[in-house]
Formats: structure tokens, sequence, C-alpha cells
């Protein structure tokens, strides 16, 4: 089975093909011809994350999926949210939301938080939604040099350091992104049989 991947991220790609069984044949934009950026124009995590599967399946035809991503503070009635990346600024600088964010909750002992990610497949069935979630506390001052994004504020429950202080081989087995692969590989591997 081929299927198409919606991301320019060549880290993510690897990440997914190695969780992926070997039936399944990963494609990247690359190699079906895809150079552009699909604007993610809609205002949630799910909207944004189906915008660009089934862009690719309408006008490429492959099966597809991509993700999207946010973190939901619940101080901030869930924002940053779907805009995550450009909290701060169109110039998505992370340690610049980070400021924003610790900021925004300055004084304010009610830290909780998770992430989000969804993951869209769009096949000759419809579009699908996987969802996978990390629950967590959002961290005084940042913490660790590892990671990217929010890792450094971002402590997840259960654990004494925060994503950014982890080695990455265990923040990738607990995150939001593996949950959300996790759901989408069961149902692959059932649509083969
Ligand atoms: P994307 O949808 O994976 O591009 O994620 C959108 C934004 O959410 C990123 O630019 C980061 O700011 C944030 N983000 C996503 N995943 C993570 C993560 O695992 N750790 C920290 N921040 C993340």
């Amino acid at each position: 089975m081929k299927i198409v991947f919606a991301s320019h991220n060549p880290n993510k790609i690897k990440e997914i093909k190695l969780l992926l069984p070997p039936s399944i044949e990963l494609l990247s934009l690359a190699d079906i011809g895809c150079t552009q950026d699909i604007a993610e124009t809609a205002d949630t995590i799910e909207g944004n994350a189906q915008i660009k599967a089934t862009y690719i399946k309408d006008h490429y035809g492959f099966d597809c999926f991509a993700d999207d991503t946010g973190l939901e503070v619940d101080a901030l009635d869930g924002a940053p949210g779907v805009y995550s990346a450009r909290y701060a600024g169109p110039q998505k600088i992370d340690a610049e939301n980070i400021q924003k964010l610790l900021r925004k909750l300055a004084g304010n002992s009610h830290r909780s938080a998770q992430f989000k990610t969804v993951i869209a497949l769009s096949n000759y069935k419809g579009t699908h939604l996987f969802t996978g979630i990390c629950k967590g506390i959002i961290l005084k001052e940042p913490k660790g040099k590892d990671g990217f994004g929010y890792d450094p504020i971002f402590q997840p429950i259960g654990y004494p350091q925060s994503f950014a202080e982890m080695p990455t081989s265990l923040k990738n087995q607990i995150s939001h992104r593996k949950k959300a692969l996790e759901k989408l590989i069961v149902y692959l591997q059932a649509q083969k049989k």
C-alpha cells in the first residue's frame, strides 16, 4: 500500500517511516513532485490537518495523511492551540513564543496544559481523524536544551523533567505525535486484512 505523508519535514518523515510496517510504502511530498507549501488556513488543529491531507488526495490522487499539533493551555482557554507556531508573530521563533506564554501565565498557579496532535487521513472512504494527547504542566521557566518548540517549558505528567531535558527516545515514546500515529497505524493495518 502506497501512502503520502504531507510534510516537508525530513525528520518527521524519517521517524514515521521507522514506525510503519514494511507493507506500507511511505511517500514524501518530494516523491510525488509536490513542492508547494499547502496553506494552513483553518482555525482548528483538526481543520489544518484535514486541509493538507485532502489537498494531496484531490490533486495527486494518492491516499494521504497529514498532521497538525498545538499546545493548549487551560488557563488561556486553549491558547495558543492552532496558533502555536506563530503565537508571538509570523516569524515563528520558539524562544519568543515561550516568553509570550510565560508572560501570559505570570503569577498564575493554574498551569495545566496539553499537547494535541491530530492526524487526518484522506482515502477513498473520506477523511478520518486520529488524535493524540499528552497532558502536563507549563513550568515557570525554561529547562533543558533538547527538543524544539515549547519543549523547555512543558513537563509531562508523571515525569520529573521537561520535554527538553528528556532523551528524544523517551519523548518520542510518550508524545502526542506518537499516540496519534499509533492510532493511524492500527487503522492502516486493519485495512490490509
Ligand atoms: P506542527 O503542527 O508539528 O508544525 O507544530 C506546530 C507548533 O506546535 C510548532 O511550531 C511548535 O511550536 C509546537 N509543537 C508541536 N509539537 C511540539 C512538541 O513536540 N514539542 C514542543 N512544541 C511542539
